[in-house]
């Protein structure tokens, strides 16, 4: 198995496809998308476009569809939800699809729903993708942050970094016959330096500082949890994800 870590979809090669493909966006998509599936979500369907999303979700009723919409940390008017994982509780979840469109994490889904097995990841969940790929030994993996408009984040490479630390410390192979790429090991190094400060790391990230100042100090706290949740978020057809038990 040969890991590779793109820190944003746009680094992503254009030309290649791998046999599995993780897409991370800590804060907060892939968060809220995991914790979607833990609660008993039916299904998570993701969209760059809002309007399409709107058109997608018409067909389903509304005791059977949340429709989220996310621009620059905020909840779009007219949504039934912003992307705050915390709002996403059992009661409200259960048994309903969610729609969603976020800034950063839906589109880094698009980027790689032609991987032969497309995952989504965050610290909540950890655990249980790393233990997937230790299962199924595919023979690319891609791990790739959302970042922020192109940009580098802080948070998804760090998570990036702790998928590829438990992957490596599992099998016992050299690192060098496992990475594919030296973003593998900057990742592996910045999670190194903050994995007993998860929420310290996103006080420093930009994103981390945008949602402080939407008051979303609880999503961060929550967040920055490593392996609470053991759910596996599994492309099940192109932008849909299902919980494979
Ligand atoms: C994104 O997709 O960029 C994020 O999930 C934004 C957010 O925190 O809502």
């Amino acid at each position: 198995m040969k890991l590779f870590v793109y820190h944003t979809p746009e680094l992503t090669p254009i030309d290649l496809v791998p046999e599995c493909a993780i897409a991370v966006d800590v804060l907060r998509a892939t968060t809220t998308m995991a914790t979607v599936l833990a609660v008993g979500g039916e299904a998570v369907q993701v969209f760059s476009d809002l309007e399409q999303l709107m058109a997608v979700s018409e067909k389903y009723s509304p005791q059977k569809r949340l429709r989220a919409g996310e621009r620059g940390g905020s909840k779009v008017p007219g949504f039934d939800l912003g992307n705050s994982p915390l709002d996403c509780t059992p009661e409200l979840v259960k048994g309903r699809r969610l729609f969603i469109s976020t800034t950063n994490g839906t589109r880094a889904l698009q980027r790689i729903q032609d991987a032969k097995v497309v995952l989504a990841a965050a610290f909540v969940n950890r655990a249980t993708v790393v233990r997937y790929v230790l299962e199924k030994q595919p023979e690319t993996v891609w791990i790739v942050g959302s970042g922020w408009e192109g940009s580098f984040s802080l948070e998804d490479t760090a998570c990036a970094g702790a998928i590829a630390h438990s992957i490596l410390q599992q099998t016992n192979l050299p690192p060098d016959e496992q990475a594919g790429n030296d973003e593998v090991f900057g990742a592996i190094a910045l999670y190194s330096q903050w994995q007993d400060n998860l929420l310290g790391l996103f006080h420093h990230a930009s994103h981390g500082k945008r949602l402080l100042r939407l008051n979303c100090h609880e999503d961060l706290k929550y967040c920055s949890q490593t392996d609470i949740l053991d759910v596996l978020p599994i492309q099940q057809e192109p932008g849909v994800l299902i919980n494979q038990k």
